[in-house]
């Protein structure tokens, strides 16, 4: 499992952008260029729609942006209309995608052992799986995210090779909710051992984001939590001056 030290900045663009929302992508590469010529030090990456891909990587060639995708089949090819393979994203170019985001759980019915499998199909195609969890707002009240992340985590992540893991709470996706600094430190601690009794001598380098309504004037009391090693944003990776806002606030 290889990893980096680096915090990582991820964009998630669900299904919203077109052509001219590339200018943004511009925006954000030049913006990463000259913070990392004054010393930061996070990675960023954006997951834009599979519409958008080639396009993407073409815009981002030779800056330090890379692209991702936000979903792949388990299979390389075949009879699968409206999917696309892991194989695909890599041939745009884009090194990341994303798998077992809530919103696929939710909308699409994918299980724990789906996630995986589209996992593993990242990991044959080269590009690296940004794998998420997260519980429900009802099972929080029911005390339950623990049981219900360990639950995930066992089921979604791929036995070895290399790997993210977001940590997603349902809940607090595009609400403007966010659980307690407490509450993140226990959950990112709680899948830091995880991690660390399952893949002994790698799980202590795996990154582990966190997701779920960070914004820049949240993202630097999350990011200087133990165990985040960055961020998965959606609402506010649509905006180049947002996104880079967050992406500032990594400590380098
Ligand atoms: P928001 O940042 O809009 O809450 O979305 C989080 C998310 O789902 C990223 O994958």
């Amino acid at each position: 499992m290889t990893a980096s030290s680096n915090y990582l900045i991820a964009g998630n663009w669900k299904m919203n952008g077109l052509k001219h929302s590339l200018g943004e992508l511009d925006a954000m590469a030049k913006g990463v260029k000259a913070g990392s010529a004054n010393g930061a030090s996070a990675d960023m990456i954006v997951c834009v729609p599979a519409s958008l891909l080639t396009l993407a990587v073409e815009r981002c060639a030779n800056t330090p942006v890379e692209i991702g995708g936000q979903d792949c089949h388990a299979n390389a090819s075949g009879a699968h209309t409206g999917d696309i393979s892991a194989e695909m994203i890599a041939d745009t170019g884009a090194k990341w995608v994303i798998t077992g985001h809530s919103e696929r759980r939710t909308d699409h019915g994918e299980s724990d052992s789906e996630v995986k499998a589209k996992s593993e199909a990242a990991q044959r195609a080269g590009i690296v799986p940004i794998i998420c969890i997260g519980e429900t707002g009802e099972e929080r009240e029911q005390g339950r995210t623990l049981d219900v992340l360990e639950g995930q985590l066992e089921g979604s992540l791929t036995n070895d090779g290399d790997f993210v893991v977001a940590y997603e709470p349902v809940w607090a996706i595009g609400t403007g909710l966010v659980p307690t600094l407490d509450d993140i430190e226990a959950a990112h601690r709680f899948i830091r051992e995880y991690l660390e009794n399952r893949y002994p001598g790698s799980g202590s380098d795996v990154r582990i984001l966190y997701g779920g309504s960070v914004k820049p004037g949240n993202a630097a009391e999350i990011l200087g939590i133990d165990n985040v090693n960055g961020a998965l944003v959606g609402g506010a990776s649509l905006k180049a001056d947002d996104f880079l806002g967050i992406w500032r606030a990594a400590p380098s």
